[in-house]
């Protein structure tokens, strides 16, 4: 990640060098992942001129294909995914370095035939010997995939080339998986060399929390407990878990988004500013940010955590069959959909702040935020106006689907006498950047090719996340459903969640 120049993908393509020459190696090439994000996102670096000349993409997958019938799959998943209108010439450079490996991930002679591919790329197309491997499998395949590629020679950087290994989350299920995890993949790749995504760092708006804060000089003396009352981070989705039931009833709302996307949102905003831009000074930031939250107190986690699942009811005016009725969901599943919660940040600069997370699926409305709440003027010389009927500052980031940001403040009533209202200032993302359509997997692949780690988890950054929601997972596990709360799909999510938040004297923002 690049701090002084325009992003990549946007239209300019001055300023930005190109990605260094490398095989583009993707574990799993004939799933979802590739086909939806991965390609189309390589597709929009090839069209912004930002791959080597040197670059290959390498398929590994178990399916018996020729090269040629898998650059025939890779071409018809472009014209379905392609967040653009593709041109012949841009589609066919990259078809054409397409090449493809069939077998099994643990089968040896797969690495071998693998190692044949990528020395003959490296002859014919310039790799230099720089090899990216993307773990596009199911997670359980992470560490034996590693494994194998430790074991066949193919992780070790020789020559000057480099080697890094990519994953996907989910990383482990909870904190002693997560941990094994680590210690298994950094038995063969270093930690330089591992680039753990989190989706989220890739969108715009979510790396915009740090130069609202770090680029501009009226936020920072405010961003802190003398001023701030609480915070509302919000991952609210109208998606169902459609397809996924079967996953989904072994992940739950929790681990599928909390330890990852929104304490990667609450680290963005808690962190101390770093002292420069470079990958580990923002990394360690975020840690000593994430390391610092905790439940209020680990003996009574179900009074600030509240769980729901969703019932059937209409979203957007569409029926949705409630969560158990999904296919491949346990009849009596107790899976929560739903999860909000309170926590506190132990440092001199939060103390007493609390932070309100929640996020669901089958909501009434689409909406991620981050939503900063001031404390009240000190005193009002305004007669009639007291201090505690002025609506408090408000500052929305509002990360998507409307991006932007907004400041809510009080303004005075047109008029003889004075009138207080509150009003809003708006910054709407599309009015100002002419962004192009993109996946969101642009910036993050581009960093890993480039050696940039900065919007990737360090080992600890993962490991800490899971720290945190460790005594949830226990708590829930103990009371085996019971504190499970409905809420209807269409709805802003559980009472409970309302009551959490009026315990503490707030209120959250309305959803839909
Ligand atoms: C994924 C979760 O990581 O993030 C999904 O597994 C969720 O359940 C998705 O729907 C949300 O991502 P986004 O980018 O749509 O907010």
């Amino acid at each position: 990640m690049d701090v002084v120049v325009e992003r990549p993908f946007a239209a300019p393509r001055h300023g930005l060098r190109r990605a260094d020459p490398c095989a583009f190696v993707i574990f799993g090439a004939s799933g979802d992942l590739t086909k939806r994000l991965l390609l189309p996102a390589l597709y929009n670096l090839a069209a912004a001129q930002l791959l080597a000349d040197g670059f290959c993409l390498v398929g590994v997958a178990r399916g018996y294909l020729s090269a040629d019938e898998f650059r025939g799959n890779m071409r018809e998943a472009l014209r379905t995914y392609a967040t653009a209108k593709t041109t012949p010439e841009t589609l066919d450079r990259l078809l054409s370095c397409c090449r493809y490996v069939r077998g099994d991930f643990d089968d040896a002679s797969t690495y071998a035939r693998l190692q044949a591919e990528l020395d003959d790329a490296a002859r014919a197309g310039g790799t230099h010997g720089n090899c990216l491997f993307y773990l596009a499998t199911p997670p359980d395949l992470f560490a034996p995939v590693a494994l194998e590629l430790g074991k066949s020679g193919l992780a070790r950087e020789e020559g000057g080339a480099w080697r890094r290994l990519v994953i996907e989350k989910p990383f482990g299920f909870d904190l002693a998986s997560a941990r094994a995890l680590n210690r298994e993949l950094l038995e063969v790749f270093s930690e330089g060399q591992i680039y753990r995504i989190d989706h989220y760092l890739g969108k715009e708006t979510v790396q915009n929390i740090m130069v609202l804060r770090f680029a501009n000089g009226m936020f920072e003396p405010i961003w802190n407990r003398d001023h701030i009352d609480h915070v509302q981070i919000t991952v609210a989705e109208t998606v169902s878990v459609e397809q996924r039931g079967k996953l989904y009833d072994h992940t739950g709302a929790l681990r599928d988004m909390v330890p990852n996307h929104l304490f990667q949102l609450l680290a963005l905003t808690a962190m101390e500013p770093p002292n420069c831009f470079a990958a580990d000074a923002v990394r360690t930031e975020k840690l000593k940010a994430i390391t610092a939250a905790h439940l209020p107190a680990n003996d009574r986690v179900l009074a600030d955590v509240v769980r729901g699942q969703y019932t059937a009811g209409p979203v957007n005016g569409k029926a949705v069959p409630g969560y158990r009725a999904a296919g491949g969901v346990a009849p009596r599943s107790t899976t929560e959909t739903y999860v909000a919660m309170r926590l506190m940040i132990d440092n001199w600069r939060w103390a007493g702040v609390p932070f309100y997370l929640r996020t669901g699926k089958a909501l009434g409305a689409r909406r991620t935020e981050i939503a900063i709440k001031f404390k009240s003027a000190p005193f009002t010389p305004f007669r009639d106006t007291p201090v505690e009927r002025l609506t408090r500052n408000l500052l929305v980031l509002r990360i998507q689907p409307d991006e932007g940001a907004a400041l809510h403040f009080n303004a005075k009533i047109p008029g003889p006498k004075i009138r207080i209202e509150n009003v809003r200032m708006d910054f709407n993302y599309k009015d100002y950047f002419d962004e192009a359509p993109s996946t969101g997997y642009e910036t993050l692949i581009y960093d890993c090719m480039t050696g940039d780690p900065t919007l990737f988890q360090r080992a600890d950054n993962i490991e800490a996340g899971w720290r945190v929601v460790e005594p949830i997972l226990r708590a829930w596990r103990q009371a085996d459903g019971s504190d499970l709360a409905a809420y209807q799909a269409g709805s802003d999510g559980p009472a409970a969640a309302g009551e959490l938040i009026e315990r503490g004297g707030h209120e959250w923002r309305p959803i839909a």
